[in-house]
């Protein structure tokens, strides 16, 4: 059984496994470098890691066409579920939960999470996903934390790390992060998405190759990556 992780760009992914389509912060109307449209993109469940209109991005859309159950924190699952969304399901940070398709468990994200009207979105997250026995974090928005340590313990395989700075971790702390997380791959996402968040992936590989064993797989979007 295998695992196919796409890049849309920004901090979007698709993941297909054992017959089911996850979509992550599903942003692709506005995203200026979406490689999919948000009438056409196949979803199961949609995960969605805070409030910000770049991560909530097409979400309402998807699920409405779809019929998609939405996983995100209590605040944002209560305002998805008010916008017509009809399968939410809510959770909060540090809580697990099985899924069919997998195991998804909230973690810490140091950011803000209002939602585009406004409203009070909660504390932004992160997922450490358990799909086919494969781990995958997904970091969200976030500056370094040294709560990431305890990722360490989960045996990551591979690791989506922001790498835009300005609003998330730059570089640096992105490879501060691989350090103290010890995936098997880096994957970098949300840059290069608008100029303010713009960086040199290479760059960063590069310097994440001097300070940790992790390998460095840089995808433009619209590319996948199996594992
Ligand atoms: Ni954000
Ligand atoms: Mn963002």
């Amino acid at each position: 059984m295998s695992v196919k992780l796409t890049w849309y760009g920004h901090a979007a992914w698709g993941i297909e496994a054992g017959g089911y389509n996850l979509l992550i912060d599903p942003f692709f109307t506005d995203n200026p470098v979406a490689t999919a449209k948000a009438n056409e993109v196949k979803a199961d469940f949609i995960l969605v890691s805070h409030g910000h209109s770049d991560h909530v991005g097409d979400t309402v859309e998807i699920a409405g066409r779809t019929g998609a159950t939405v996983v995100a924190n209590f605040e944002v699952a209560t305002w998805l579920a008010n916008k017509g969304v009809k399968n939410t399901h809510a959770m909060h940070i540090g809580g697990a939960h099985d899924f069919p398709f997998g195991r998804v468990k909230l973690t810490v994200a140091h950011h803000g999470s209002m939602l585009p009207d406004g409203s009070y979105g909660g504390n932004p997250a992160g997922f450490l996903l358990t799909i086919e026995g494969k781990k995958i974090y997904f970091a969200g928005d976030t500056s370094l934390t040294y709560d990431m340590k305890w990722l360490a313990d989960d045996g990551v395989d591979v690791a989506l790390l922001p790498i835009g700075d300005n609003f998330t971790m730059g570089p640096e702390d992105a490879v501060k992060a691989a350090r103290l997380i010890q995936p098997k791959v880096v994957i970098p996402m949300h840059y290069n998405t608008w100029p303010v968040i713009e960086q040199k992936a290479e760059d960063f590989c590069s310097m994440l190759g001097k300070e940790c064993e992790a390998k460095c797989v840089v995808l433009k979007p619209g590319e996948s990556y199996d594992l």
